[in-house]
């Protein structure tokens, strides 16, 4: 007989991966239900259980009020949890393939813990299949218990954008499936008991996998297409702001920007996306072509910036170049995938000397991830280019003059996200 799902008041949620998805959604329910927020890092769950967030998703207020939310890294505290939520990232390796490990890994821990009647829903992102294929079969396998006869699966794609205040996991509309019905309906109610702005029942969990991949696709070749104008624009001797914002008077037309395009979600999520693709002999051309156009924007900047600097008579073996920003968007010290690194490997290729800065993010992790150390305080006067890679507030409230303050006379400004004044500034996209 198929094994009952958890009645509304039995509901016991574990939360597995407590990152920037997972901490929020583990506090939003652990203000409602017994939570447990788990995490291989011992050093966050030190952290949260002092309320600390080092992602500056949540205050400590913010998690103080999730008074039915404990912290745990040790995998036997998950005994007695009924409901799996899993949060852990999904990155790519050097060949750009999905990185399915820490999402098998936290399959094999959920299969030690699941009981008859549990659910384990996931969030990450993935390929449509990926848990239906590789997930569920890794939980029946270490659990012993029969997928849709003892336990049932789900499927919720997370929205948040780190560092936004406005669209916060209650107020975005969640997708919500299941593996059976009841699984479906148990999951989407579960979920609507939390967000305000509802849900959304998608029809398999196939479906809901290809949602979530390909919001982020999208974006991401509608990025790859301004790029590729500002590309032409720019040898075309035409300022790409004033054609999109010309272009932008017609209502359908949308109102993407040129940019960098890093960070954990939209610069890897494609590749999951086309693996899948190829894996069943399709060839993703227009995906493939967005991904090329978008990862070759770091070298071109750099690539525009020594051209700059040579026309105003600057060596550039031995410059000397300020990076204003490292994070991989403004307002935010989330430094994953960030393009920025490719901007400042270009300029080094150059034997330019390159200083890097940004506030928000924490030195150890620059030095960790990147290899970098970063600039505290960046001197006035000192540097030959000054590039405004990340928008931060910060760095826009300095104005073109304060940002300038940091560089030689005649120096070279190039404004990445063309957030001055186009006549203050050299360059831009
Ligand atoms: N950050 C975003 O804006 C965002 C938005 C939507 C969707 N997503 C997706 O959500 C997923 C998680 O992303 P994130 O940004 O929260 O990642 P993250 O790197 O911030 O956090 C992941 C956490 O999982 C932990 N972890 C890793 N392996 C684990 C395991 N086996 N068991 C338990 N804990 C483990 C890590 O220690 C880390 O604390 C990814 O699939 C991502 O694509 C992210």
């Amino acid at each position: 007989m198929t094994a009952a799902l958890p009645a509304q008041d039995d509901i016991r949620i574990a939360v597995i991966g407590l990152g920037y998805v997972g901490l929020p959604l583990a506090a939003a329910f652990g203000r409602r239900y017994p939570t447990l927020g788990f995490d291989i890092d011992a050093g966050r769950i030190a952290e949260l259980r002092e309320h600390r967030d080092h992602t500056l998703e949540l205050s400590a207020d913010e998690l103080e009020a999730a008074d039915k939310l404990a912290f745990a890294s040790d995998p036997a505290a998950l005994a007695g949890c009924n409901v799996f939520i899993v949060t852990v990232p999904t990155p790519i390796d050097d060949y750009k393939r999905p990185d399915l490990r820490p999402l098998e890994s936290a399959s094999r821990t959920v299969g030690r813990a699941i009981g008859r009647g549990g659910v384990v829903v996931y969030e990450s992102t993935v390929y449509p299949g990926a848990t239906e294929e590789v997930c569920v079969p890794i939980v029946e396998a270490e659990s012993g218990l029969k997928f849709n006869e003892d336990f049932h699966a789900g499927y919720s794609p997370e929205r948040i954008n780190p560092g936004d205040r406005e669209h916060r996991l209650e107020t975005i509309l969640k997708v919500t499936s299941g593996s059976t019905p009841e699984a479906a309906g148990f999951v989407d109610a579960l979920y609507a008991s939390i967000i305000s702005a509802g849900t959304h029942k998608a029809s398999s969990i196939r479906v809901a996998e290809a949602a979530k991949v390909i919001e982020n696709t999208q974006r991401d070749v509608n990025i790859a297409l301004v790029n590729e104008l500002s590309l032409i624009f720019h040898r075309l001797g035409i300022d790409t702001h004033e054609v999109l914002e010309a272009a932008g008077t017609k209502w359908n037309f949308l109102p993407f920007r040129p940019g960098l395009v890093g960070g954990h979600c939209i610069g890897v999520d494609p590749y999951y996306l086309t693996h899948k693709a190829q894996q069943i002999g399709y060839h993703p051309d227009v995906i493939l072509a967005g991904r090329r156009i978008n990862d070759a924007m770091g070298g071109h900047v750099a690539e525009r910036v020594v051209k700059l600097m040579q026309q105003r008579g600057f060596r550039t073996s031995g410059a000397k170049v300020l990076v204003l920003g490292l994070a991989f968007k403004e307002n935010c010290p989330d430094l994953r995938n960030t393009r920025v690194v490719d901007i400042i490997r270009e300029l080094k290729s150059y034997n330019v000397d390159v200083d890097v800065h940004d506030p928000w993010v924490a030195p150890a992790h620059a030095e960790a991830e990147y290899g970098l150390s970063l600039v505290d305080s960046p001197g006035p006067g000192g540097y030959d280019a000054v590039i405004l890679a990340v928008a931060h507030e910060r760095f826009v409230a300095l104005g073109a003059d304060g940002v300038r303050a940091f560089a030689k006379p005649g120096a070279v400004l190039f404004d990445v996200k063309r957030a001055l004044p186009r006549e203050s500034v050299d360059g831009c996209l």
